[in-house]
């Protein structure tokens, strides 16, 4: 599989691949034509088996406005739920769209879809990755403090989760410090965490404040992912002072920004004060998620 023909992990994109794209996306957000149409007459189809707002709507808008139909198809109504094999439905979608993004569980799905079908796979958020939002995550961030990133550093408070992963790719591509405080037993994946250590500077604490110390960024998510529903109780004591508050945010550097991918729960991960207040460039965040995925969608699917 030629892991480039696919967007299915930000570790699978070279530095400079990856930059393409947040180019691109700056541009296609000071002039939404910049690029025509080069997706006309083409489809995107999306696969989701779990919820979505901004996922869903900004790839949707995204495909028109690069001249594709795109189609939505919920897991549970196509005969994927039914358990055909995910290299049946690879097959099968392959010989009508242009384009598959999908939002599902297992990472081992998005591989396989790529694997055995014949059209580029973007991965819009399994229980490992969510790459996608950290494209926009990273285009958000250089909007503050430029296109360099040497400079940044990131805090990221809270769960090891997709986001937590994917933010430890794209440090380790594209050059910018993390700093992450989870509480034990909720460290991020292992390898990517050895591999990010390999290519930047990365640290792991269990103190948010001490991750905090002069960070450019503070980032967080929800406690419970999709998916964890039943472990949320359980959570809540694990993740009980890994809240992003005023206090925590006072600890950061004096420009520093928040961000979150959203949806958020005020009161247990962050504050009202913060995601509501002067330093959140949230809704930035959830608009670059648009501009980020068609250049994406450009680059795999464009003539
Ligand atoms: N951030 C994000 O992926 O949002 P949705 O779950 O609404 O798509
Ligand atoms: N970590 C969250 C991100 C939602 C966009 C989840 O997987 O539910």
């Amino acid at each position: 599989m030629d892991r480039h023909r696919h967007f299915l992990s930000i570790a699978d994109w070279p530095t400079e691949r990856l930059t393409e794209a947040l180019d691109l996306a700056a541009a296609l957000k000071a002039d939404p034509g910049h690029l025509g149409r080069p997706l006309a007459g083409k489809t995107l189809a999306m696969v989701f088996a779990k919820s979505s707002t901004r996922t869903r709507v900004s790839f949707e808008v995204g495909a028109g406005q690069l001249g594709a139909q795109a189609l939505f198809l919920s897991a549970r109504d196509i005969q994927l739920g039914r358990g055909e094999p995910i290299s049946d439905t690879a097959r099968v979608l392959s010989r009508y769209v242009h384009g598959i993004m999908i939002r599902t569980f297992a990472q081992s799905d998005v591989e396989q879809l790529a694997r055995y079908g014949s059209v580029p796979v973007i991965n819009g958020l399994t229980d490992l990755l969510h790459p996608c939002q950290i494209m926009a995550d990273v285009q958000t961030i250089q909007e503050s403090f430029g296109r360099d990133l040497e400079s940044v550093v990131v805090a990221w408070i809270g769960d090891g989760n997709n986001m937590a992963n994917s933010w430890l790719n794209a440090a380790a591509r594209l050059g910018f410090g993390l700093r992450l405080a989870c509480p034990e037993g909720y460290d991020p994946e292992p390898a990517l965490l050895a591999a990010a250590r390999a290519s930047t500077s990365v640290e792991l604490f269990r103190d948010p404040a001490e991750a905090a110390e002069g960070a450019r960024v503070v980032t967080t998510d929800v406690w419970a992912s999709m998916g964890q529903e039943e472990e949320a109780a359980q959570r809540a004591v694990a993740f009980a002072g890994y809240h992003v508050d005023d206090a925590l945010m006072s600890r950061a550097a004096d420009d520093a920004i928040f961000l979150h991918c959203l949806p958020a729960h005020r009161g247990e991960e962050v504050a009202a004060e913060v995601i509501d207040g002067p330093a959140s460039r949230v809704w930035d965040e959830a608009e670059n998620r648009l501009h980020a995925q068609k250049a994406i969608l450009a680059m795999l699917m464009g003539d």
